[in-house]
């Protein structure tokens, strides 16, 4: 995001799994407004790296958001927090359904679901009372492509309970953005040739006319984090990618 402000000024902002991607283009743009940024993953390179490109007074701290003791010291560490974004990712749970594996989909959830869950529940009691929570989910959760019922599954429970939580949590905010495809290093899994053609189809039937970068979501969790007058929403950042066509 090109135009700095003091927005965040004062404040701290824990990104879970802000060493990459969606992550770290939203912990560049809370930096650039000014926020105490903390940035979390596993991998200790991955991490410094991250931190030096954020830049301002963020730091990175190695976590391994499924280990519920590791989260529970970081909290009582972190101190009180203003804003917490999880984008802790897994990639596991995909495939035609008649053929799904059904291990496959519980290493989904505990790579995605529960992480998020877990983070949500420990970060609790060390949130400000009127912050906010951003979950990322994924357009998957509604979007009807065949072979995604498990990635529905999984980001769709996430989506479910946001209004529930919004309520129950009042008046802390919490929200979700739905991205759809965005290009980050999630896809490096995709070999390159295979992951530029599917990137050149997309981009030919989705609305915009192109998949999502990593700032467009960033801009749409900012915006989250900033209104206090949002909660309980699942906000879609698809470029359109997943409206009805009536099909
Ligand atoms: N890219 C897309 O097209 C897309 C579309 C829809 C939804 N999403 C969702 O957006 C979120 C961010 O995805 P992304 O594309 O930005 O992925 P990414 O580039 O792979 O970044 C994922 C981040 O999460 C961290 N992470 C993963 N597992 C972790 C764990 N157990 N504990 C702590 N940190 C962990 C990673 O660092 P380490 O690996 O070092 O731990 C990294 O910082 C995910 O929830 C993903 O499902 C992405």
């Amino acid at each position: 995001m090109s135009t700095a402000s003091n927005l965040f000024a004062g404040q701290r902002v824990v990104v879970m799994g802000g060493s990459s991607g969606i992550g770290e283009a939203a912990a560049t743009a809370f930096a650039a407004d000014g926020a105490e940024v903390v940035v979390t993953g596993r991998d200790r390179e991955r991490l410094d790296a991250a931190v030096a490109r954020i830049g301002g007074t963020s730091t990175g701290r190695q976590l391994d958001a499924t280990d519920p003791a590791a989260l529970a010291g970081f909290f009582v560490e972190a101190g009180t927090v203003d804003h917490l974004v999880v984008a802790v990712s897994g990639s596991a749970g995909s495939g035609p359904f008649a053929q799904l594996d059904l291990a496959d989909l519980a290493t989904g959830f505990d790579g995605k679901f529960w992480p998020q869950v877990r983070v949500l529940q420990a970060a609790l009691p060390h949130l400000r009372k009127d912050g906010s929570v951003t979950l990322i989910t994924a357009s998957s959760a509604r979007a009807a492509i065949p072979g995604t019922a498990g990635l529905a599954a999984i980001n769709g429970a996430l989506e479910a309970m946001v209004p529930p939580l919004a309520v129950e949590l009042a008046p802390l905010r919490i929200n979700a953005v739905s991205p759809g495809v965005i290009d980050t290093p999630w896809w490096d899994r995709v070999p390159a040739q295979q992951r530029a053609e599917l990137f050149d189809s997309l981009a030919a039937t989705v609305p915009v006319g192109r998949v999502g970068r990593p700032e467009d979501v960033a801009r749409a969790i900012h915006l989250l984090a900033a209104n206090t007058f949002v909660t309980g929403v699942v906000f879609d950042c698809t470029g359109g990618m997943n409206l009805p066509t009536g099909r």
